[in-house]
């Protein structure tokens, strides 16, 4: 037979996705495992948002939408953004589609040509290196550390830059660091964009979720920062809403309109269901998101104090998004429970198996070293993982 397609073959899976999936099979074998590795709000969705998926399907609204979304959901998400940062979109410049995982492929669909480079901050969210390379064009990764709070600064943006840069992404909160940049680091990362004519993805998906500092959105740094940004964001966090599969992007007419033509012929638009739950979500003018955040803060409080007292880890206090990125340089050539531990992704696996804690290892995000805990659980779960840590550490 012959080869299937080399691009498809050179993509790994989701390593996040694959520590989930572990965690629920060992618990559907009766194993007591603690899982931390999705990315997922343990909160319900709003009952509002329910409500209005189920008034969709009651009132014979599940039919085709346009492919970028029914124009309300797209005005309301446009309205939105000028409300929250004073930022300015037609509803053709909103493309809505099935969570920001699909725009972010999408986007990089629309921007790149093969041999095009695609700078991308390591730690990384896993899956922007995959869509990169499935968009034809190579990531260049640069590895960031805690000395800059694993942010990108403009020397080492700089340094990455060739005449094939195409685009930069950012993640603002970050997965899996949970660093939020300043407004004034951004406004040096933009003076280089616009200086070297690059496009930036800037996926601010957790920007609701912020515990310290102000969140900036890229775009709203100024009408050329806007011209070249494609802002991505969506519902599943901030709302709780992961299943539904609701995302969208912002970007100029050109960029939208190559998106929409994308989309008209792959998914054909997120669920029409979906769409009427999330104008729901976009129209309130209540507070949806407080009490989750403040759920949240009460967490990586917690989190972060009992990390201090754990000999042998560290972590940096995350700003937002819901992920303690833990240091666990230290724990490596250590044998722990018979097992040697010769890199972070051994410790994630020894700790699954001998502590039955779901972590995920720092390989994934292209930063070996670390493990990545959500603390999108309960305070039980957080509680009683930090326990069996402590205990896998000390034997
Ligand atoms: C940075 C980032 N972007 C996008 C997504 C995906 O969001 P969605 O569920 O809307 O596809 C995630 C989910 O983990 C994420 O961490």
């Amino acid at each position: 037979m012959k080869p299937i397609s080399k691009i498809a073959k050179a993509i790994a899976p989701s390593a996040t996705v694959a520590v989930d999936t572990l965690a629920k099979q060992m618990k559907a074998d009766g194993i007591d495992v603690i899982g931390f590795g999705a990315g997922e709000p343990d909160f319900d969705t709003p009952e509002l948002v329910k409500q209005a998926g189920i008034r969709a399907i009651n009132e014979n609204k599940t039919r085709y939408t346009p492919a970028t979304g029914i124009v309300p959901l797209r005005k309301a998400v446009a309205d939105w953004l000028e409300k929250m940062y004073g930022v300015s979109y037609k509803p053709t410049q909103i493309c809505v589609s099935s969570g920001a995982k699909h725009n972010v492929f999408v986007a990089l669909q629309a921007l790149c040509n093969p041999g095009d480079e695609v700078i991308l901050p390591a730690p990384y969210w896993v899956t922007y290196e995959e869509a990169i390379k499935m968009a034809g064009a190579t990531p260049v990764i640069v590895k960031t550390d805690e000395t800059t709070r694993f942010k990108l600064t403009p020397a080492m943006l700089e340094a990455a830059i060739t005449p094939n840069t195409k685009c930069l992404i950012l993640t603002n909160p970050s997965n899996p660091t949970g660093m939020l940049y300043s407004n004034e680091e951004l406004e040096e990362i933009a003076k280089l964009v616009l200086k070297y004519d690059l496009y930036v993805i800037s996926d601010e998906i957790y920007d609701q979720l912020v515990y310290h500092g102000t969140f900036t959105c890229f775009a709203s740094l100024g009408p050329e920062i806007k011209e070249r940004t494609v802002l991505i964001n969506g519902a599943s966090k901030s709302f709780a809403m992961t299943g539904w599969r609701m995302g969208f992007a912002a970007a100029n007419e050109e960029i939208s309109k190559a998106m929409s033509s994308y989309l008209s012929h792959s998914t054909g638009g997120t669920s029409t269901i979906t769409q009427y739950a999330s104008l729901a979500a976009y129209e309130c003018q209540d507070d949806l998101v407080g009490k989750m955040v403040l759920a949240y803060t009460r967490r990586m409080k917690y989190f972060m104090e009992r990390i201090a007292k754990i000999p042998g880890v560290t972590a940096l206090e995350p700003d937002g998004a819901f992920y303690v990125f833990m240091n666990v340089k230290e724990q490596i050539g250590r044998t722990i429970q018979g097992v040697k531990i010769n890199s972070s992704a051994d410790f994630a696996q020894a700790l699954l198996e001998k502590g039955l804690v779901a972590v995920v290892p720092g390989e994934a995000f292209g930063a070996p070293g670390y493990v990545r805990w959500s603390y999108a659980t309960s305070m039980e779960n957080i509680r009683e993982g930090l326990d069996r840590l402590e205990k896998f550490l000390a034997e």
